[in-house]
């Protein structure tokens, strides 16, 4: 059997240390992570959601006119086809939303003129209909399952603010949709994660952009994923009260078990993203009169640090933050996607850019030599 030459260090230890393929898009560095060279602090602090999509798009800051046309643009695709939407309509909720707008993200395809094209035009222009439309998907889920009407998206107004409005049905506060804004900024991109690695994958065999963001929603779903948020506020409701916490982590660390939104695989001395977010929990859960969901998860970091030496990770004071918003828990991880599509895209992009199929060897630890008999000889 062929010897194979690949870092035996990375076998089935999820390519740690591995790098895959060069990327301009984002990048970890020490405690922070960068955009196209801007560091997240000063995005968060500073940008909107649609200007760091047409940064992550564009490798470049938008001038003033750039941002009002790609914002009008973005506004003008949110709106669904009546008969996409009739379809949506027929989709069994019984399902994780995940799971669903994995299929209603595949079913646009069928009402996109430019589906079977690659060009990178028409890509560009699949691009602005799934990062508009992905709000307006999961809050016409939250519509259906909830037997209500399907809002229209306003015009003039941001996916953040839509989105809110489109889930609950009335205007959004405005320094709420300010704080969720930064949301959508946080959880925009990172680097060669597992759903933009998915992304990547499916790209590289020269595949279309819908097949590939329904790669990324898949991988995105798992709970060592972007599913971690939704199960960080399982966790809290499960430990109840504060002076259950510390017990509750040293259980779960005595049974090796994962306390979710805690660790991360390149971030060793904390993510720079939950630093953020934490402030946002302090500051929400306060004013929706729950400060103690904020404190029992101070003290969940707290412990995780002492015991394991392991910080928190985006998805962990994220929960308590959408929470705070009255967001259902169920719907934390498709408001990932609602962020992460503005990355997949250009990780796609840079992918077609300078393609080669990925394909990866196997290292052989399987029986060899055997002889088919037939079914009366075995
Ligand atoms: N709770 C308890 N222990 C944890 C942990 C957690 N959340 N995260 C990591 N560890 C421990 C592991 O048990 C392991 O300990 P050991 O060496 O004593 O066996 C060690 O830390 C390394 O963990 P490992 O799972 O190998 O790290 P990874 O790099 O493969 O995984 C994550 C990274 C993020 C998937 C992992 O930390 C995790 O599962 N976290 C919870 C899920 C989560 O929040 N995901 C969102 C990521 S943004």
């Amino acid at each position: 059997m062929a010897e194979v030459n690949i870092y035996e260090g990375a076998i089935d230890k999820g390519l740690e240390g591995v790098v895959a393929c060069t990327t301009a898009v984002s990048f970890i560095v020490g405690n922070t992570l960068i955009y196209r060279g801007y560091t997240i602090e000063d995005l968060a602090a500073n940008s909107t959601f649609e200007e760091v999509t047409y940064l992550l798009w564009n490798g470049r800051m938008p001038s003033k006119s750039e941002l009002e046309s790609f914002t009008a643009e973005l506004n003008k695709n949110m709106t669904l086809d009546p008969a996409y939407v009739s379809v949506l309509k027929t989709l069994p909720t019984n399902v994780h939303p995940m799971a669903w707008l994995r299929s209603a993200v595949s079913l646009m395809s069928h009402w996109d003129t430019d589906a079977n094209d690659n060009s990178h035009e028409a890509n560009m222009r699949k691009a602005v209909r799934l990062t508009a439309k992905m709000g307006s998907i999961v809050t016409a889920f939250e519509a259906i399952r909830n037997k209500r009407e399907i809002l229209t998206p306003q015009a003039g107004k941001s996916i953040a603010w839509n989105f809110m409005y489109m889930l609950k049905g009335t205007e959004p506060e405005a320094d709420i949709v300010k704080l969720f804004d930064t949301c959508l900024i946080l959880h925009a991109d990172h680097e060669l994660n597992c759903s933009a690695f998915a992304t990547r994958v499916t790209t590289s065999s020269l595949s279309d952009l819908h097949s590939a963001v329904v790669s990324a929603i898949g991988a995105l779903k798992g709970s060592l994923h972007g599913g971690a948020n939704e199960q960080v506020m399982v966790m809290l409701a499960k430990i109840g009260t504060i002076e259950k916490a510390q017990q509750f982590v040293k259980d779960a660390l005595d049974a090796k078990e994962k306390v979710m939104g805690i660790g991360h695989r390149v971030y060793k001395d904390g993510d720079p993203r939950a630093a953020i977010l934490r402030k946002f929990s302090e500051q929400l859960t306060k004013k929706m009169g729950k400060p103690e969901l904020y404190q029992i998860s101070a003290l969940i970091d707290d412990t995780m640090q002492k015991e394991k030496g392991l910080m928190p990770n985006v998805d962990f004071y994220s929960a308590t933050v959408y929470h705070a918003m009255g967001i259902p828990t169920d719907i934390f991880t498709p408001i990932f996607a609602v962020s992460r599509i503005a990355g997949w895209i250009a990780h796609a992009n840079e992918q077609y850019e300078k393609n080669r199929i990925y394909r990866p060897r196997g290292k052989w630890q399987g029986k060899e030599n055997l002889t088919w008999k037939s079914a009366e000889q075995r």
